[in-house]
Protein backbone atom coordinates (compact mmCIF):
# COMPACT_ATOMS: atom_id res chain seq x y z
CA UNK A 1 0.00 0.00 0.00
CA UNK A 2 1.49 3.25 -0.76
CA UNK A 3 1.52 6.30 1.59
CA UNK A 4 -1.05 8.14 0.66
CA UNK A 5 -3.29 5.38 0.34
CA UNK A 6 -1.80 5.21 3.99
CA UNK A 7 -2.86 8.55 4.38
CA UNK A 8 -6.08 7.82 3.39
CA UNK A 9 -7.17 5.11 5.95
CA UNK A 10 -4.54 6.37 9.25
CA UNK A 11 -4.77 9.97 8.53
CA UNK A 12 -3.12 10.58 12.16
CA UNK A 13 -0.27 8.29 12.42
CA UNK A 14 2.47 6.77 10.14
CA UNK A 15 2.22 2.89 8.88
CA UNK A 16 4.67 0.90 8.81
CA UNK A 17 6.65 1.32 5.64
CA UNK A 18 10.22 0.18 3.60
CA UNK A 19 12.05 2.57 6.34
CA UNK A 20 10.39 1.02 9.52
CA UNK A 21 11.25 -2.68 8.05
CA UNK A 22 14.77 -1.88 7.35
CA UNK A 23 14.97 -0.49 11.23
CA UNK A 24 13.20 -3.23 12.74
CA UNK A 25 14.97 -5.87 10.32
CA UNK A 26 17.97 -4.36 11.49
CA UNK A 27 18.16 -3.88 14.86
CA UNK A 28 16.21 -7.47 15.62
CA UNK A 29 19.23 -8.70 13.97
CA UNK A 30 21.79 -6.86 15.82
CA UNK A 31 20.15 -7.18 19.33
CA UNK A 32 21.74 -9.76 21.65
CA UNK A 33 20.22 -10.49 24.56
CA UNK A 34 17.74 -8.76 27.01
CA UNK A 35 18.73 -5.74 26.52
CA UNK A 36 16.17 -2.52 27.66
CA UNK A 37 15.42 -0.49 24.50
CA UNK A 38 13.93 2.53 23.45
CA UNK A 39 12.15 3.08 20.58
CA UNK A 40 11.37 6.90 20.07
CA UNK A 41 8.64 7.73 17.65
CA UNK A 42 7.02 4.53 17.54
CA UNK A 43 4.12 5.47 15.64
CA UNK A 44 2.01 2.53 15.02
CA UNK A 45 4.69 0.64 17.30
CA UNK A 46 5.71 -2.17 15.03
CA UNK A 47 9.62 -1.64 14.96
CA UNK A 48 8.90 -2.17 18.57
CA UNK A 49 6.68 -4.94 18.30
CA UNK A 50 9.11 -6.82 16.23
CA UNK A 51 11.93 -5.94 18.42
CA UNK A 52 9.74 -7.45 21.71
CA UNK A 53 8.63 -10.14 19.54
CA UNK A 54 11.60 -11.24 18.07
CA UNK A 55 14.82 -10.93 20.54
CA UNK A 56 14.77 -11.21 24.58
CA UNK A 57 14.89 -7.49 24.64
CA UNK A 58 12.50 -5.39 26.74
CA UNK A 59 11.27 -2.30 25.29
CA UNK A 60 9.60 1.03 25.88
CA UNK A 61 8.19 3.30 23.08
CA UNK A 62 7.89 6.98 22.93
CA UNK A 63 6.06 9.06 20.84
CA UNK A 64 4.44 12.93 20.69
CA UNK A 65 1.60 11.54 18.72
CA UNK A 66 -1.70 10.92 21.19
CA UNK A 67 -3.27 8.76 18.25
CA UNK A 68 0.29 7.06 18.14
CA UNK A 69 0.33 6.17 21.90
CA UNK A 70 -2.69 5.22 21.41
CA UNK A 71 -2.25 2.81 18.44
CA UNK A 72 0.69 1.44 19.79
CA UNK A 73 -0.96 0.51 22.69
CA UNK A 74 -3.74 -1.45 21.61
CA UNK A 75 -0.66 -3.43 19.86
CA UNK A 76 0.85 -4.04 23.42
CA UNK A 77 3.88 -2.02 23.28
CA UNK A 78 4.43 -0.22 26.01
CA UNK A 79 4.13 3.67 25.47
CA UNK A 80 4.83 6.94 26.62
CA UNK A 81 3.56 10.54 24.97
CA UNK A 82 6.72 11.68 25.22
CA UNK A 83 9.14 14.88 23.27
CA UNK A 84 11.92 12.36 22.16
CA UNK A 85 13.79 11.00 25.64
CA UNK A 86 12.24 13.76 27.63
CA UNK A 87 10.89 11.78 30.78
CA UNK A 88 13.40 9.26 30.52
CA UNK A 89 16.02 8.96 33.45
CA UNK A 90 19.79 8.74 32.65
CA UNK A 91 21.46 6.34 31.47
CA UNK A 92 18.77 3.29 31.72
CA UNK A 93 18.85 2.31 27.97
CA UNK A 94 20.77 0.32 26.61
CA UNK A 95 19.81 0.36 22.77
CA UNK A 96 17.62 3.44 21.70
CA UNK A 97 16.09 2.78 17.95
CA UNK A 98 14.43 5.76 15.92
CA UNK A 99 13.20 6.23 12.38
CA UNK A 100 13.02 9.85 12.24
CA UNK A 101 10.76 12.47 10.42
CA UNK A 102 13.48 13.26 7.73
CA UNK A 103 12.30 14.47 4.64
CA UNK A 104 13.54 18.07 3.89
CA UNK A 105 10.57 20.69 3.90
CA UNK A 106 9.69 23.69 2.38
CA UNK A 107 8.05 25.45 5.43
CA UNK A 108 5.41 27.01 2.84
CA UNK A 109 4.25 23.47 2.31
CA UNK A 110 4.37 21.86 6.05
CA UNK A 111 0.66 20.75 6.66
CA UNK A 112 0.79 21.53 10.29
CA UNK A 113 -0.72 18.41 10.93
CA UNK A 114 0.35 14.96 13.00
CA UNK A 115 1.44 13.04 9.66
CA UNK A 116 3.48 16.36 9.06
CA UNK A 117 5.27 15.36 12.37
CA UNK A 118 6.06 11.94 11.12
CA UNK A 119 7.45 13.10 8.04
CA UNK A 120 9.01 16.14 7.98
CA UNK A 121 12.31 17.42 9.34
CA UNK A 122 12.08 21.09 8.37
CA UNK A 123 14.32 22.97 6.09
CA UNK A 124 17.34 20.40 6.12
CA UNK A 125 15.20 17.32 7.06
CA UNK A 126 17.31 17.25 10.08
CA UNK A 127 15.33 19.56 12.57
CA UNK A 128 14.41 16.83 14.55
CA UNK A 129 17.63 14.64 14.10
CA UNK A 130 19.40 17.08 15.65
CA UNK A 131 18.14 17.41 19.26
CA UNK A 132 17.66 14.06 18.91
CA UNK A 133 21.29 13.41 18.67
CA UNK A 134 21.93 16.01 21.37
CA UNK A 135 19.77 14.68 24.05
CA UNK A 136 19.64 10.46 23.43
CA UNK A 137 23.01 10.38 25.35
CA UNK A 138 21.47 11.37 28.34
CA UNK A 139 19.41 8.25 28.66
CA UNK A 140 21.93 5.78 27.04
CA UNK A 141 23.86 3.47 29.85
CA UNK A 142 27.26 3.48 29.16
CA UNK A 143 27.84 0.99 26.49
CA UNK A 144 24.62 2.00 24.99
CA UNK A 145 24.03 1.85 21.49
CA UNK A 146 21.54 3.97 18.87
CA UNK A 147 19.86 2.62 16.39
CA UNK A 148 19.38 6.09 13.35
CA UNK A 149 17.64 5.51 10.24
CA UNK A 150 18.60 8.26 8.10
CA UNK A 151 17.84 9.02 4.22
CA UNK A 152 20.20 10.09 1.24
CA UNK A 153 17.61 12.88 1.13
CA UNK A 154 18.64 14.02 4.28
CA UNK A 155 22.32 14.09 4.11
CA UNK A 156 24.04 11.04 5.71
CA UNK A 157 26.95 12.43 6.11
CA UNK A 158 25.96 15.86 7.84
CA UNK A 159 24.01 13.30 10.55
CA UNK A 160 27.01 11.35 10.55
CA UNK A 161 29.14 15.02 11.42
CA UNK A 162 26.62 16.06 14.30
CA UNK A 163 26.43 13.02 15.37
CA UNK A 164 30.16 13.20 16.22
CA UNK A 165 30.12 16.84 17.47
CA UNK A 166 27.61 14.81 20.45
CA UNK A 167 30.28 12.48 21.04
CA UNK A 168 29.42 9.36 18.93
CA UNK A 169 30.71 7.57 16.47
CA UNK A 170 29.06 6.34 13.40
CA UNK A 171 28.77 3.11 11.31
CA UNK A 172 26.23 2.12 8.70
CA UNK A 173 25.18 -1.30 9.19
CA UNK A 174 22.33 -1.68 6.69
CA UNK A 175 20.99 -0.05 3.91
CA UNK A 176 18.70 0.09 1.57
CA UNK A 177 18.19 2.19 -2.37
CA UNK A 178 14.98 3.08 -3.81
CA UNK A 179 14.40 5.15 -6.96
CA UNK A 180 14.59 8.30 -5.24
CA UNK A 181 16.74 7.78 -2.22
CA UNK A 182 18.81 5.59 -0.26
CA UNK A 183 17.60 4.71 3.46
CA UNK A 184 20.36 3.80 5.89
CA UNK A 185 20.87 2.32 9.52
CA UNK A 186 23.22 4.41 11.67
CA UNK A 187 24.97 2.56 14.85
CA UNK A 188 26.21 5.21 17.06
CA UNK A 189 28.31 4.32 19.78
CA UNK A 190 30.37 6.70 22.53
C1 LIG B 1 8.70 8.34 10.25
S1 LIG B 1 7.59 8.10 11.59
C2 LIG B 1 8.13 6.51 12.17
C3 LIG B 1 7.05 5.73 12.88
C4 LIG B 1 7.45 4.29 13.27
N1 LIG B 1 8.56 4.29 14.21
C5 LIG B 1 7.81 3.48 12.07
O1 LIG B 1 9.02 3.29 11.81
O2 LIG B 1 6.90 3.05 11.33
C6 LIG B 1 8.24 9.24 12.82
C7 LIG B 1 7.51 9.21 14.17
O3 LIG B 1 8.18 10.11 15.06
C8 LIG B 1 7.20 10.80 15.82
N2 LIG B 1 7.80 12.06 16.29
C9 LIG B 1 8.06 13.19 15.59
N3 LIG B 1 8.65 14.11 16.37
C10 LIG B 1 8.76 13.54 17.61
C11 LIG B 1 9.28 13.99 18.87
N4 LIG B 1 9.80 15.22 19.00
N5 LIG B 1 9.23 13.14 19.92
C12 LIG B 1 8.68 11.90 19.80
N6 LIG B 1 8.18 11.42 18.64
C13 LIG B 1 8.22 12.23 17.56
C14 LIG B 1 6.05 11.00 14.86
O4 LIG B 1 4.83 11.27 15.54
C15 LIG B 1 6.06 9.65 14.12
O5 LIG B 1 5.25 8.71 14.77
Amino acid sequence: MGLEDRRDQEPDVYQPAEDSQLLADTATDRLTGDELVLEVGTGSGYVAGRIADETAARVIASDLNPHAVRQARAANVETVRADLVAPFRDGVFDAVAFNPPYLPTDPENEWDDWMEHALSGGEDGRAVIDPFLETVGRVLAPDGVVYLLVSSLTGVDAVVERAGEEGFSAVAVADESFPFETLTVLELHR
